[in-house]
């Protein structure tokens, strides 16, 4: 799908429809509307009259033309009250109204620009905004359909955006910023919905390789060799149940003309490929969606391709540890007892808690690289899900500052993701007789005690940890997630180094 600017007058273009913003103030406004009900002979004071058009916030009405206009159709959208807008309201809007005129097999758009102006938005965010919306909405896995879906054949194939000369720099900026944002929300997506057999750690690894060469930024592969002269014991444990080999990548984005004296935020993902449970087999019904158990490492390798492409000044280190967890003659069990990569020893209460064990030995890993900030992200508990359910992430820190820039983050990329408490006394539901700590803490508590387990290996390094098992997938789907793998957080990581980049130093 191609979003170009018009360079011919708006009314006089032929396309399949025409997107015009429309506020509660109706035809009394000035711009486009007036002239459209006149071209159109009234039709839109009828629709008016008739209460069907209203210019309330989402309200979407189509009107056909029957030859009056080069466009067979209007697409008016309301855009609400004087300064109701917003731009996550807008991305939200324009999102649903391109849904609407794809169902009604409109391919080619023209959009008026200059009608969907929002109180505090400036022209980049509308660009951005508008880039965002279209390609998030507008994506499909279609990867293993040899034919495409009836429904799936109509498809956007066009927009072109009429732009008031004087913010037509600005809008192009951010058409261009918020394309390299919806590209990395959609790899990751697209990286979620591969299967298991199709992304193998191996070719996981590849795949992220390739997107760092594309960029020219420098990258390492551990193979298990490595892992093993490391130290990384509870990472290496999950993975020998597997015949696929385990693999560590980490890609260095370099925005910053030195790696001394510098923060360095490190963005760390949980890559299980495929989580059987291990010997703690999971039941049957649904394991299918344990494809999306490197939902954490997928958003670290869309923000990376993100960032490298915007280019914001500040170093960050994409951590991608990568394992199948399996059952098998070879695989780790309950009781075990594992060494990781800290020195710390961890005794194996549950073979399915085992992305906390590839994440210690990936935070460990990347303190020593010299990381000074970390956000890790995983698909780490199914009690994330009971606790916020499909639509928010929750968060864990051990840092207040830190925790600040990644909330105000999330906020700005309209992300929704909330605290838990990290108080000490959950640190007794995981002290094993044993060993150094168990690598669960029971059925209560059960996203707090893992994210604790974790800041275990954060230790005094600023970290916030991210658990969006259950915002990772979505099986209702919206107007800007289609159903399935939703890219959850790479625009929180986007905005993030953003963020950083801006301010001088980071705390
Ligand atoms: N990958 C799962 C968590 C998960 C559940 C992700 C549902 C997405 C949807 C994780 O490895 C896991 O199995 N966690 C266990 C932990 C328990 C054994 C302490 C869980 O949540 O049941
Ligand atoms: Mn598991
Ligand atoms: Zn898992």
């Amino acid at each position: 799908m191609q979003i170009e600017v018009l360079q011919t007058k708006i009314l006089e273009t032929p396309a399949d429809g025409l997107i015009v913003g429309v506020s509660t103030a109706l035809l009394d406004e000035q711009g486009l509307l007036p002239r459209l009900n006149d071209a159109l002979r009234g039709v839109i004071g009828e629709e008016i009259k008739g209460r069907r058009l209203t210019g309330k916030l989402g309200d979407v009405r189509i009107v056909h033309t029957l030859g009056l206009l080069p466009v067979r159709a209007v697409i008016l959208v309301g855009i609400g009250e004087r300064g109701e807008l917003n731009a996550h309201k807008l991305k939200e809007t324009w999102a649903k109204a391109l849904n609407k005129a794809r169902h009604e097999g409109l391919a080619e758009l023209l959009v008026c620009f200059g009608s969907f102006r929002a109180d505090g938005v400036d022209a980049r965010k509308l660009g951005e905004t508008f880039a965002l919306s279209a390609h998030l909405s507008q994506y499909r896995f279609q990867d293993y359909k040899t034919k495409r879906e009836e429904a799936d054949e109509r498809t956007i194939t066009r927009l072109a955006l009429g732009i008031p000369p004087e913010l037509k720099e600005d809008v192009l900026y951010g058409l261009e910023t918020g394309t390299h944002i919806a590209d990395g929300v959609n790899l990751a997506r697209t990286l979620v919905s591969t299967p298991a057999n199709k992304l193998t750690p191996e070719v996981f690894s590849a795949r992220v390789v390739e997107v760092a060469k594309r960029y020219d930024l420098s990258y390492e592969v551990l193979e298990k060799r490595d892992m093993e002269e490391l130290g990384m014991g509870a990472l290496l444990a999950v993975a020998q149940g597997s015949a696929n080999p385990p693999k560590l990548v980490t890609v260095r984005y370099k925005g910053r003309p030195t790696w001394e004296s510098e923060p360095v935020v490190a963005f760390v993902g949980k890559g299980i490929t495929f989580d059987t449970g291990g010997i703690s087999l999971k039941p049957s019904l649904n394991m299918e969606e344990m494809i999306m158990d490197m939902g954490g490492a997928a958003a670290v390798a869309g923000a990376m391709e993100a960032i490298a492409r915007i280019r914001p000044e500040i170093n960050i280190l994409f951590v991608m540890p990568m394992v199948e967890n399996m059952p098998d003659g070879a695989a780790y069990r309950p009781g075990d007892v594992l060494t990781s990569m800290s020195g710390k020893t961890i005794e194996v209460i549950s073979t399915d808690a085992e992305g906390r064990l590839i994440l210690a030995d990936a935070i460990t890993y990347v303190r020593r690289l010299g990381a000074t900030h970390l956000v890790d992200l995983a698909t780490l508990t199914g009690a994330v899900l009971i606790a916020l359910g499909t639509q928010t992430t929750g968060a864990m820190t051990n840092n207040d500052d830190w925790w600040q820039a990644v909330r105000k983050a999330a906020e700005e990329a309209g992300e929704r993701i909330w605290l838990l408490p990290t108080f000490d006394v959950y640190r007794e539901q995981y002290k094993s007789a044993v060993a150094d700590m168990k690598n669960t803490g029971g059925r209560n508590a059960g996203t707090i005690t893992a994210g604790m387990f974790l800041s275990e290996f954060a230790e005094q390094t600023p970290w916030v940890h991210l658990d969006i098992a259950g915002t990772a997938w979505d099986s209702k789907g919206s107007d800007l997630t289609p159903k399935g793998a939703t890219g959850v957080m790479v625009q929180t990581l986007v905005e993030l180094a953003r963020q950083e980049a801006k301010k001088k130093s980071t705390v």
